[in-house]
């Protein structure tokens, strides 16, 4: 019987020190999350200097929890997955050097990782039966893209934000109506206590790239309105206001979804994300695409927010397919999508360059 690959996954782009243990690209034997929410709660916002600092006191008990949660040793890890961008740069670094650090002392293989190929990637750990080509639409606090997936590290991009993330409204709206960060959780919440039709918004639309989203002008809207409750001293209902924003921010990016899956053709959608652990959007998505004949895949939302799961299972598609990157990998603020598959190539480079010198 062939020996089971098992990935060690981190994840430290943003606010969460993840890390887990995966075999075969589809067994969770570990994943565990140390969340720095309450660090940045008080600065309505994650603070980059402070994650970074948070991450480097927590990378090693977080890696340690997940090895001895799936009664493993560094011993039993196949290669070493880790987030290489984008994110907050401070903060992916010390993912990233922790990682090189691991593969350097056990000579395993390194792994980079794009963070919106991560979360597209809760969907295979899921669904292992998911054959590209397929739809994905990942939706995060800094991301709001829709993607086809060609193949394992081969990705197009169809749309995406040109302006907030759909989660970065949320967050937004949420601070100035003093429900604290993260914001999507609190608006989903008091969304179910509201009137999603008591406020008229805009669904903005980007001039001829209609798989493109925009936030601002919806976030713009409801500040408005804000203002001028303010001005005339009177209370928002918060719950309406929830609701409005949950229901128009789920309109655009169903709309646009359906849209690309005609467009394509493509009749597998995965959610993917932090905002795909809202339930009225997963809901929304699943009615519309049963309707339209689309198979929409929706990862558990422990998978969807930051997790070390998602990278260890892309690690192990990635090692299969020769994706790993050298020693000299750096990790990149705004990482291009799809740039794994030339790590790949420069790895290959440096080992023969090494051989023959
Ligand atoms: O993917 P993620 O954990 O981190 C990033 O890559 O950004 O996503 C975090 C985002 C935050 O904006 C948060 O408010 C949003 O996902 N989020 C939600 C929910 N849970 C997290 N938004 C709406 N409803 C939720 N239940
Ligand atoms: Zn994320």
């Amino acid at each position: 019987m062939e020996r089971q690959q098992i990935i060690l996954g981190i994840e430290t782009s943003c606010d969460e020190t993840a890390a887990a243990l995966v075999a075969d690209g589809q067994h969770i034997l570990a994943n565990t999350i140390s969340s720095q929410v309450d660090l940045h709660a008080i600065y309505g916002g994650v603070v980059p200097e402070l994650a970074s600092r948070r991450h480097v006191e927590l990378i090693v008990p977080v890696v340690n929890a997940a090895l001895k949660e799936a009664g493993l040793t560094l011993n039993d890890v196949t290669a070493v997955a880790v987030t290489a961008g984008p994110g907050l740069i401070g903060a992916l670094l010390v993912g990233l050097s922790y990682a090189k650090g691991i593969a350097l002392a056990r000579s395993l293989p390194l792994i980079g990782v794009h963070h919106i190929a991560a979360h597209i990637y809760a969907n295979w750990l899921v669904y292992p039966q998911l054959r590209a080509p397929f739809l994905s639409l990942v939706v995060s606090g800094g991301h709001t893209s829709l993607i086809q997936v060609e193949g394992h590290g081969c990705y197009q991009l169809l749309g995406s934000t040109v302006d907030d993330a759909a989660g970065e409204a949320f967050d937004k709206i949420a601070r100035t109506l003093g429900l604290g960060y993260p914001g999507g959780p609190a608006i989903e919440r008091l969304a179910q206590e509201g009137d999603p039709r008591a406020l008229s918004l805009p669904q903005p639309v980007v001039k001829g790239q209609p798989l493109d989203f925009s936030f601002s002008g919806l976030k713009t809207a409801v500040l408005n309105y804000l203002n001028r409750l303010h001005q005339r001293q009177e209370q928002p209902n918060k719950a309406d206001v929830a609701a409005s924003l949950q229901q128009a921010v789920i309109t655009s990016l169903v709309e646009r979804t359906l849209l690309a899956a005609e467009i394509t053709g493509l009749k597998q959608v995965a959610l993917a994300g932090g905002v795909a652990a809202n339930k009225g959007l997963r809901q929304a998505l699943k009615t519309a695409g049963a309707e339209r004949g689309l198979e929409v895949l929706v990862p558990p939302p422990v998978l969807c927010t930051d997790n070390g799961a998602m990278v260890a299972c892309a690690g192990y598609w990635y090692l299969k397919h020769g994706f790993t990157a050298p020693l000299s990998l750096n990790a990149t603020a705004n990482l291009p999508l799809g740039s794994e598959q030339a790590w790949g190539k420069l790895g290959e480079k440096k080992d023969s360059a090494g051989k023959s010198g």
